[in-house]
């Protein structure tokens, strides 16, 4: 990565990034620059969701007089205007829609297909705790004017790009091209996107590990074995679970740590989806040096058969990954 000191604007990352690849057409730059606008739109009414919320529930008004939107709900509405009419996404997958979000016929199409939790962590919103919006970027695939399942349902080791925005204490949107992983937090009094986290590393061993422990006992015994090893005060490991992915994977990319959501009997296949949190988050750990499985395969090696199908997951720094794995073939290591 050419070297971008800090406080490099996102504008300026994005177009000198561009300029290392020559032949790029500027798309991917307008796509994310059209991320990033729906982020800080997003983040201003995150900001302000409690004041909706002193006027009773959705469907009131608010004391902007604004319309009182389910969080998800605008937020998906605001990623999907912020790119049908850009003439860069040739489709939209969305966590909220069913199927696959056509660009509408006024607007030109264009090379990338744009899949998206747009807010991850819903049973947050209204405790004040992380939540976020995650997103995957593949170039299409196939001729015609719409995308179709096929320019999605891929190894995520095809994406070109994969990124997060998490609407926390401040804005941060972490993104990778696939060489590195940065991370822009906004400035809300000039509304602008500064390079905050340059290179963001999942390496080295760590001793944190997110997970919700009340399903523990659904799991497979291995892993539980795996888990209860962990605790032996000498081995110094701590738990940290917020509930919001990508509050959990944030903290766990900028400080360390593992995050596992296993399968149970009610849920085999997992919680979360492939195309809009497992890939893209897998992109983002192996980008940094991390890893992510489901527990027998590297999350990029799998094709997703349906746009949202499920997976377990196991993210973060690699070496527990690899613990995780060896735990769920061998059972678990004795530690001495
Ligand atoms: P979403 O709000 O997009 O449906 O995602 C919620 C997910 C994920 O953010 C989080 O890791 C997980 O749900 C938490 O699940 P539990 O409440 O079962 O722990
Ligand atoms: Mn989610
Ligand atoms: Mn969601």
């Amino acid at each position: 990565m050419a070297h971008f000191e800090e406080g490099t604007t996102l504008d300026r990352f994005l177009l000198e990034t561009m300029r290392a690849h020559p032949g790029a057409t500027g798309q991917l730059v307008t796509l994310l620059k059209q991320v990033a606008l729906a982020g800080k739109l997003v983040s201003a009414r995150v900001q302000r969701a409690g004041l909706a919320g002193m006027l009773g529930a959705a469907g009131g008004m608010n004391i902007q007089g604004e319309f009182v939107q389910k969080l998800d709900i605008y937020a998906n509405e605001t990623f999907k205007r912020a790119l049908e009419h850009a003439g860069v996404c040739c489709m939209i997958v969305s966590e909220e829609e069913d199927g696959i979000v056509a660009i509408p016929e006024a607007f030109e199409v264009g090379e990338y297909c744009f899949s998206m939790d747009p807010l991850d962590g819903s049973s947050n919103i209204d405790t004040n705790a992380s939540i976020g919006t995650i997103f995957a970027v593949h170039r299409r695939c196939t001729d015609g004017r719409d995308g179709t399942a096929a320019d999605v349902l891929r190894r995520g080791r095809e994406l070109v790009c994969a990124g997060y925005i998490v609407y926390g204490a401040g804005t941060v949107l972490v993104l990778s091209t696939g060489e590195g992983v940065h991370g822009f937090t906004l400035d809300p009094s000039v509304g602008e996107f500064f390079l905050s986290h340059r290179d963001l590393r999942l390496s080295g061993p760590t001793r944190a590990y997110s997970c919700n422990e009340a399903y523990a006992a659904q799991w497979d015994p291995r892993l539980q074995a795996w888990l209860a090893s962990l605790k032996a005060p000498a081995l110094g490991w701590s738990a940290r679970y917020i509930g919001s992915l990508v509050g959990d994977f944030h903290r766990n990319l900028v400080k360390g740590g593992v995050f596992l959501y296993p399968p149970t009997p009610k849920a085999p296949k997992g919680k979360l989806r492939m195309l809009y949190e497992a890939q893209p988050l897998a992109f983002l750990a192996e980008a940094a040096g991390g890893a992510a499985s489901d527990g027998t395969a590297p999350i990029l090696d799998k094709v997703p058969a349906t746009l949202h199908e499920r997976t377990p997951l196991y993210i973060g720094n690699a070496d527990a990954v690899a613990e995780i794995v060896a735990a769920l073939r061998d059972g678990a290591p004795s530690r001495a």
